[in-house]
């Protein structure tokens, strides 16, 4: 497969969550263009089957192609969790998914006890905890799915004492547990990291 190195860089995400990974390609690789795909007419992703998750990403991975893209990031950790290996055998394009890496940043974890907070779908599929224990078998994961923190973030709630109240309700269990790590498993959550960084404290890295 011959690549154009002009082309840009297909990036999608179930809604807005993906701009946060869109940012750090543009940080780290400024003079690459982005065609950015945001869902937000199905948003959202994190409460629906695996075969539509993969369906939908099929969709927008022809669509990306018709834009001439060259590589596409899939940058929603529902959609890296259920369609990745499906449409990496499908598709003749590079396919980059976003819960490897974050895996192994928090595989650095200190005491071993790491918190993977998400959507219903991708905590639901233990994705995480199977990089993870791959990586290094004595680290124990505790997963939460967060579900209400999408359409918060999509509503735009970023400091809101509603979004402050769920946030803690959500952490609270992941607190008692002792992570020292804790993934925000889903691309929409960075949007809140200031709420986390409160509520988990600074010991806690969050990745
Ligand atoms: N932002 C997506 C993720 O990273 C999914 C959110 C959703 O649509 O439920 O998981």
């Amino acid at each position: 497969m011959k690549i154009d190195r002009e082309a840009p860089i297909g990036v999608f995400d179930s809604g807005v969550g993906g701009l946060t990974v869109a940012r750090e390609i543009m940080r780290n690789l400024p003079s690459e263009k982005i065609v950015y795909f945001g869902d937000t007419a199905r948003v959202p992703y994190g409460s629906k089957s695996k075969e539509t998750i993969i369906r939908y990403s099929r969709q927008i991975i022809r669509f990306l192609q018709q834009q001439q893209v060259k590589a596409i990031v899939v940058a929603c950790n529902t959609a890296s969790a259920f369609a990745l290996d499906a449409v990496r055998d499908e598709f003749d394009i590079p396919i980059i998914g976003v819960i490897e890496p974050g895996a192994k940043v928090a595989a650095q974890t200190r005491n071993k006890r790491v918190g993977i907070i998400g959507t219903v779908g991708t905590v639901g599929s233990g994705i995480h905890a199977e990089y993870l224990k791959h990586l290094d078998p004595e680290i124990t994961v505790f997963g939460k799915a967060c579900p209400l923190f999408v359409p918060l973030v999509e509503e735009g709630w970023l400091h809101d004492p509603v979004t402050d109240e769920i946030a803690s309700r959500y952490l609270s269990i992941l607190k008692e547990r002792y992570i020292d790590t804790l993934v925000l498993g889903c691309t929409h959550y960075p949007l809140l990291r200031s709420t986390m960084r409160r509520l988990m404290g600074e010991d806690v890295t969050l990745v």
